[in-house]
């Protein structure tokens, strides 16, 4: 059988059509069900994975989670059940750690966990608990229209497929991906076309040859959310700045193809590579235009240090430092894990790390 690579996909595509957008080379090198670097097992995590995020760190992201789920259950008025919808939930990592941290919504046998992730290969690494079901597609399993819970992303909208528009000094152009030869090497690059109207509209004022990213799927993302709950809280961590901040990041350029500060690859843990090499071999992602994805909905905005002091991560940093003080001296898991909170909080709360991610919360129905 002759194997056809996503890359070789993408050059056909370009050859029939010429240069394609960015955001579906980008779905192509993430999602093309034979060769996507998530679809073929690329996921987050320590030893098995490419990059680590809050719930990889360790069991503490997730068990301040689980006190703000028990916190918002409260103010939702304790409602049966409780849905939480994980969206992009990777391995279930986040649902192993709520899980393990017995929140009283799990308790009182009223969370319904439902990990969303695109990935089968992912979905096949879920959590077997009875509280939560995994899926590829939300309507695969929402039981009722519009449930009270919250929906959670974790690092989801960077993840999201984005265009890529250069200012000029008569307004915006479009970089889309083309083949063509670089270095004396034929592969793909970026070249410029006019950009639509549509891709443009709203987008601030830049430097002229700056390079921004347009990130209509997770501005879409934004809007699906609010259409699934009928109360509760849509809560998104991310990396990201204004459209404006990531301008300066790229830096105006003559290439189009030139470093864009904003767009980050990984692969084993090492950042760097090319996007434009190899589709499919790294994960792609673009720090989050905060202004692009509350265009239609205006959030509340902290820092994931501070969201996680709101919801209690010190207490659970003091009791581990309680429960290593009982027991260093029996040297059990117990003991080593509640050591380990301490080390977990530092890169969790880090603002030049975890720490300075931003949390977008919408409330709904209140
Ligand atoms: C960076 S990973 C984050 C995984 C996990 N939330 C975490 O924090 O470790 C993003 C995940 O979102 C998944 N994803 C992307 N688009 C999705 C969509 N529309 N629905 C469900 N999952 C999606 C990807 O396959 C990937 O596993």
């Amino acid at each position: 059988m002759l194997l056809v690579t996503v890359g070789q996909r993408l050059a056909s595509r370009i050859a029939a059509r010429g240069p394609i957008p960015v955001s579906e080379y980008v779905e192509a090198c993430l999602y093309d069900p034979d060769g996507g670097f998530y679809m073929r097992g690329g996921r987050a995590g320590g030893r098995s994975g490419h990059f680590l995020t809050a719930p990889e760190v360790g069991p503490l992201f997730g068990a301040v989670l689980a006190r703000a789920l028990d916190g918002w259950w409260a103010r939702l008025g304790e409602p049966e059940p409780f849905t939480v919808i994980d969206w992009g939930a990777g391995p279930g990592t986040l649902a192993r750690s709520v899980v393990a941290a017995e929140p009283r919504c799990l308790s009182e046998g009223v969370l319904e966990w439902i990990a969303l992730e695109r990935s089968p290969a992912q979905r096949a690494l879920r959590p077997d608990h009875p509280a939560v079901k995994s899926a590829a597609r939300l309507s695969d399993v929402l039981p009722q229209p519009a449930p009270a819970g919250v929906i959670v992303a974790n690092e989801l909208l960077d993840n999201l497929p984005f265009d890529i528009v250069r200012r000029t000094p008569g307004g915006w152009e479009e970089l889309r991906v083309a083949v063509g030869e670089a270095s004396g090497r034929r592969g793909f690059s970026l070249v410029g076309v006019p950009a639509p109207a549509e891709l443009v509209a709203g987008l601030p004022a830049v430097a002229v040859g700056a390079r921004v990213p347009v990130q209509r799927a997770a501005r879409d993302w934004v809007a699906d959310a609010h259409r699934v709950l009928g109360a509760g809280w849509i809560v998104a961590l991310d990396y990201g700045a204004d459209t404006r901040t990531l301008a300066e990041r790229a830096g105006p350029s003559d290439d189009p193809g030139a470093g864009l500060g904003w767009l980050r690859t990984h692969r084993h843990h090492q950042g760097g590579s090319s996007w434009l090499a190899e589709p499919g071999s790294c994960d792609i992602s673009a720090d989050v235009a905060l202004d692009q994805v509350q265009a239609d909905h205006r959030a509340d905005v902290c820092s994931q240090a501070e969201f996680l002091r709101t919801h209690g991560i010190e207490e659970l940093v003091a009791e581990g430092r309680a429960t290593w003080d009982a027991r260093a001296a029996v040297g059990d898991l117990e003991a080593m894990r509640a050591r380990s909170r301490t080390a977990e909080a530092e890169t969790l709360l880090d603002p030049a790390g975890m720490g300075g991610f931003r949390v977008l919360s919408w409330s709904i129905g209140s």
